[in-house]
């Protein structure tokens, strides 16, 4: 028994290596941690648990079958996060740069097929040159192996991926599936094509950061929920993130911290709506005031940054908040903020998260490019996403709810379950001088005072219509309320939603306008 222990320990010790001192000290170098020190850095200590140490290529080509790597440059496994299970990832980058090879293709399988039948969300530490060259179509079956199980799991288990290294050509294909994308400045890169294909081809000269990097894709193209400066910062995050969410889609999400009083008011709320209609205010400020603690954790913080998205606690139950943002294009719904919208609901609705929405929206932008970009199709998705959406819907109306941005914005009529409105709401077809210009064009031109026949007309527009008392005649509101009691509220409306049922009729899948 001896001789054999003996011999695990070596091929144990050997596991360890990865690719060698010099290429671990290589990846230190470059600001980069080891895949075995992310794992540890993601994972609640002593709690990893490793599968496959012992797996490796079976390739022959180019000499390969002189040089195999325990482990075959993926450390692959299971561990806790905060006491709860979930599976992980990690590709090393010591060891043929990461590269994705049949063999590091199946580890990467046998984990996600361990997430889906176990209900445990999976998260997937990216460092790789992509497709292992000498394996060819092996390789790319590999990845598409991969790809399939992401499609899979997607509304069954959560599924993260952080890059902390290149993520190039189809490999990228992964993450995209995957519910949340995280990356690091400097040091993580995204693209189909990297800079030296861009250039033969379109002739434009740009660098890696600039054109694949953390903030390109978490504030231009979107493809990142997430960007921070440094890999434990970002990992730390995935830890954030995970408390907010279930293990599963039949599952609760956990219970947050208990301490903030549920009928707390709040009296900063009275002033955060500025009387001059045209003037803008940080949704922040309300969002804040309202969840549990203050704590609000934004998702896509950066991009289309005219809507805000994250994750709160109400109560101590997890919710995802949609809001839109009057201090950025005054709030207005245009292409990415209702991609970026639709996508999140979604997730929220997946995995039984319930939506509260807070709403300042003078419509949705016009503009020949947004015309030409699609708005209407893309428009439609967060109108889609709210009105499939089975999730406890709340809203709260704080001041602007214009156009169809009132019906998207989880309105009653597409099932919105809990709709309050504050007195400073004003829910028309469009503002008052848009109004008025229309119904009384020829009136003022020929008034004798055109700014004052304006403001007049202006006037008995917001007397009459944009004030939140036809909705809540009608029952479209179903109540108007003192700002300081929004979190009460919420809180109660939740509480009263929680044994809700709702289904959507039988079919295989909608055709979301994609
Ligand atoms: C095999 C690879 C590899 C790959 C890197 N290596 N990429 N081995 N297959 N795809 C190896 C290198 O030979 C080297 O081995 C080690 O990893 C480190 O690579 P370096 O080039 O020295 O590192 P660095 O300078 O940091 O550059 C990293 C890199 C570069 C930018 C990732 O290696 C690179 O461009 N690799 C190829 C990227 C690529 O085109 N991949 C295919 C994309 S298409 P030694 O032994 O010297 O340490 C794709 C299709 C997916 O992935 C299919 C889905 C549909």
């Amino acid at each position: 028994m001896e001789d054999k222990l003996a011999r695990l320990r070596e091929l144990e010790e050997q596991a360890l290596e990865g690719g060698g001192p010099e290429r671990l000290a290589a990846q230190h170098a470059k600001g980069k941690l080891t895949a075995r020190e992310r794992v540890d850095l993601l994972l609640d200590p002593e709690s990893f648990v490793e599968l496959d140490r012992f797996v490796t290529h079976r390739s022959t080509e180019f000499g390969l079958d002189e040089r195999k790597v325990l482990g075959d440059g993926v450390v692959t496994g299971y561990g806790r996060i905060d006491g709860r299970l979930v599976y992980v990832f990690s590709q090393d980058f010591t060891v043929f740069g990461g590269s994705l090879s049949g063999a590091h293709a199946e580890k990467i399988g046998k984990v996600q097929d361990l997430a889906l039948a176990n209900g445990a969300p999976i998260i997937g530490l990216n460092d790789s040159g992509g497709a292992r060259i000498q394996e060819g179509v092996v390789s790319l079956g590999g990845y598409a192996d991969i790809f399939l199980r992401n499609t899979l799991a997607s509304g069954v288990v959560p599924q993260i991926s952080v890059i902390l290294g290149p993520c190039a050509g189809g490999a990228v294909y992964s993450p995209a599936i995957t519910d949340f994308v995280f990356m690091v400045r400097g040091t993580s890169y995204m693209f189909v094509t990297g800079p030296n294909v861009v250039k033969t081809v379109t002739h434009e000269d740009i660098d890696m950061e600039s054109l694949g990097g953390a903030d390109a894709h978490a504030t231009k193209s979107g493809v990142a929920h997430f960007a921070h400066d440094s890999e434990p910062e970002s990992l730390a995050a995935v830890r954030t993130l995970l408390g907010f969410l279930p293990q599963n889609n039949t599952e609760p999400a956990p219970i947050g911290p208990d301490d903030d009083p549920p009928d707390r008011r709040d009296e900063a709320l009275l002033d955060i709506v500025p009387d001059n209609p045209n003037k803008p205010y940080d949704m922040h400020d309300v969002i804040r005031a309202v969840v549990d603690g203050g704590r609000f954790f934004e998702v896509h913080a950066g991009y289309a940054r005219n809507l805000i998205t994250g994750f709160a606690h109400l109560g101590g139950h997890s919710i995802g908040v949609v809001a839109n943002q009057p201090q950025v294009l005054a709030g207005v719904l245009d292409i990415d903020s209702s991609m970026k919208g639709a996508r999140f609901v979604r997730f929220c609705d997946a995995f039984n998260i319930p939506l509260v929405v807070f709403e300042d929206v003078p419509g949705f932008l016009p503009g020949v490019a947004q015309e030409h970009g699609g708005i209407i199709r893309h428009g439609a998705k967060l109108l889609y996403a709210f009105a499939e959406a089975t999730v406890p819907k709340l809203t709260v109306i704080t001041r602007k709810a214009y156009g169809g941005a009132y019906d998207v914005m989880s309105s009653k009529h597409i099932r919105g379950d809990l709709n309050l409105a504050w007195p400073t709401a004003e829910i028309a077809v469009m503002g008052p001088k848009g109004a008025v210009e229309i119904l009384f064009r020829k009136e003022i031109a020929e008034a004798d005072d055109p700014a004052a026949a304006t403001e007049e007309r202006m006037e008995e527009y917001r007397r009459t219509l944009a004030h939140p008392y036809v909705a809540a005649a009608r029952g479209y509101l179903d109540d108007v309320i003192d700002p300081r009691d929004t979190r009460p509220r919420l809180v109660s409306g939740l509480d009263m939603l929680r044994s809700k049922r709702d289904q959507n009729p039988p079919r295989k899948h909608g055709n979301i306008p994609l």
